[in-house]
C-alpha cells in the first residue's frame, strides 16, 4: 500500500475500513440488490452529505435501472454527537408514491436521524422502504433501527472519510479512519 497524504495529519487515527475492504463490500452490497430487486428497480434516496461517495459506489455496484435522488438533513450542531432533533434541509424532488424507496445512508449512531427519516419517508406511501447504511456504531442505538443492509458494524469511535466529516473536514479522505483531534464545539 502506498503511503497517503492523510497519514500525516495528527488528527487523523488508525483506518477502520480501509480502501481495497470498502471496494469489495461495496462491490458485494451491489450485488446483493441487484439479485433483492431485480423486478422493481429501486429509487435510491441518498442521505447527504455523509453518503454521497458511498452512494456514488454504489449506484455504480447495482446492475439495474435505478434512479437517483437526494435529500440533505440536519441534526443541530457541527460536534461529534447527534442532538436527535433533526430537520430536513433539502427534500427530494421525487414522489414516493408506490415506489420502492432504498434509503442510503452513511453511519448509524443514535439511531435517531434514521428513526426521524423513516417515519417522514414512510408518510408518503412508498411500496416499500429499506435502508443501506454502510456503517454502523456497535450497541449505540438509542432509538430502533430496521436496517435491511449494512456495510460494516465498527465500534463506537468518532470516523471519518469516504463522505463522513467532522466540522466539513475529510469527507475527501479515501478510507474510513478515527478522527483523534479535538471536538469542535457545536
Ligand atoms: P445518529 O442520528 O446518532 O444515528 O447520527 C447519524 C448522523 O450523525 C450521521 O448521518 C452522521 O452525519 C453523523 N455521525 C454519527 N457518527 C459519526 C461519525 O463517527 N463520524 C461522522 N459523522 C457521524
Ligand atoms: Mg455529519
Amino acid at each position: 500500500m502506498t503511503a497517503s497524504r492523510w497519514d500525516d495529519d495528527p488528527d487523523l487515527g488508525p483506518i477502520v475500513v480501509a480502501e481495497e475492504v470498502l471496494r469489495a463490500r461495496v462491490a458485494a452490497l451491489g450485488e446483493e440488490l441487484t439479485a433483492d430487486y431485480e423486478d422493481r428497480p429501486p429509487l435510491l434516496v441518498g442521505v447527504l452529505k455523509g453518503a454521497f461517495v458511498f452512494m456514488s459506489d454504489l449506484s455504480r455496484a447495482i446492475r439495474l435501472p435505478v434512479e437517483i435522488d437526494v435529500m440533505a438533513v440536519a441534526s443541530y450542531g457541527s460536534g461529534t454527537t447527534s442532538s436527535g432533533v433533526v430537520r430536513i434541509v433539502k427534500d427530494l424532488d421525487t414522489d414516493l408514491t408506490g415506489r420502492h424507496v432504498l434509503v442510503v445512508e452513511d453511519i448509524v449512531d443514535s439511531g435517531l436521524t434514521l428513526s426521524y427519516l423513516r417515519r417522514s419517508l414512510l408518510a408518503r406511501e412508498p411500496a416499500s422502504l429499506e435502508v443501506c447504511a454502510l456503517l454502523v456504531k456497535e450497541s449505540r442505538q438509542r432509538a430502533p433501527v430496521d436496517l435491511r443492509y449494512v456495510g460494516f458494524r465498527i465500534p463506537g469511535d468518532f470516523v471519518v472519510g469516504y463522505g463522513l466529516d467532522v466540522a466539513e473536514r475529510y469527507r475527501n479522505v479515501p478510507d474510513i479512519r478515527i478522527y483523534q483531534g479535538a471536538v469542535p464545539v457545536d
